[in-house]
C-alpha cells in the first residue's frame, strides 16, 4: 500500500503541508512550522549523518509523511523510530504500516537489538500504532521534554529483536 524512499530536498513542501498544521504538532516539541522551519528540517534530514535515516512515506507516488530510524546508541544496537503523516491520511492503518516498515528496516539493515519509540501520554493514536506492532509499554519518562507551554512526560515503548522475529 505504501512505500518508503529516502527523503529528498524537493519534499520540503510536502513536509510543510503537514508540519504547518497545529493538530499534527500538538504532541511535538516543535511547530507549527514556518516554511523556513520545514526547509531546515528537510535539509538536515537529507544530510543526516550515519546514524539517522529519514524516509518519505509514499502513497501512490504522493508524499504523505515521514518516518525515521535513528541509532540512538550504536554500541548497544539500540534504535528509535518515529513517524508522522498528513492528517488527510489518518485512520487508514497507514501509520501502523509505516511504523512496521521502518521497524523492519531497523532490525534488518542495522541489526538493532532493541528498537524503542516514545510518545506523548495523550497521543492515543501513536500508542496504538506501537501496540499494534508488538511494542511493549515500559514506563513513563517524567517531564523529559520542554514544550513551548511547559514540560511534558513521554511514554516509552520498545520491541526486542527476538520478539520481532517471533511475530514475523
Ligand atoms: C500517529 C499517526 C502516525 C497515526 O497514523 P494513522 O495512520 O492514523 O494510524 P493507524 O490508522 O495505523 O492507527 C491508529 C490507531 O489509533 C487509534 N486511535 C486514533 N485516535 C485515537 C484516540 N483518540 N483514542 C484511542 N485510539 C485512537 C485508531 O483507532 C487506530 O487503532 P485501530 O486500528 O485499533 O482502530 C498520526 O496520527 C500522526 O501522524 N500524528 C501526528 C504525529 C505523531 O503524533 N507521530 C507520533 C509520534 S513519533
Amino acid at each position: 500500500m505504501i512505500t518508503l524512499r529516502p527523503l529528498e530536498m524537493e519534499d520540503w513542501a510536502s513536509v510543510h503541508a503537514y508540519a504547518s498544521l497545529p493538530e499534527v504538532c500538538r504532541h511535538q516539541p516543535w511547530g507549527p512550522n514556518t516554511e523556513e522551519d520545514s526547509r531546515r528540517f528537510t535539509e538536515e534530514a537529507v544530510q543526516a549523518g550515519k546514524n539517522r535515516f529519514v524516509f518519505a512515506v509514499l502513497l501512490k507516488q504522493k508524499m504523505i509523511g515521514v518516518c525515521e530510524f535513528k541509532l540512538v546508541s550504536p554500541e548497544d544496537q539500540t534504535g528509535e523510530i518515529s513517524y508522522i503523516l498528513h492528517p488527510d491520511y489518518w485512520g487508514r492503518n497507514i501509520g501502523s504500516t509505516a511504523a512496521e516498515t521502518i521497524t523492519d528496516y531497523g532490525f534488518q539493515h542495522h541489526h538493532a537489538w532493541r528498537i524503542q519509540a516514545t510518545c506523548a501520554p495523550d497521543n492515543k493514536a501513536s500508542s496504538r500504532v506501537l501496540e499494534k506492532n508488538g511494542f511493549q509499554y515500559e514506563g513513563r519518562l517524567r517531564e523529559v521534554l520542554q514544550l513551548p507551554d511547559g514540560r511534558r512526560d513521554s511514554l516509552m515503548y520498545s520491541l526486542l529483536r527476538n520478539e520481532w522475529k517471533q511475530q514475523k
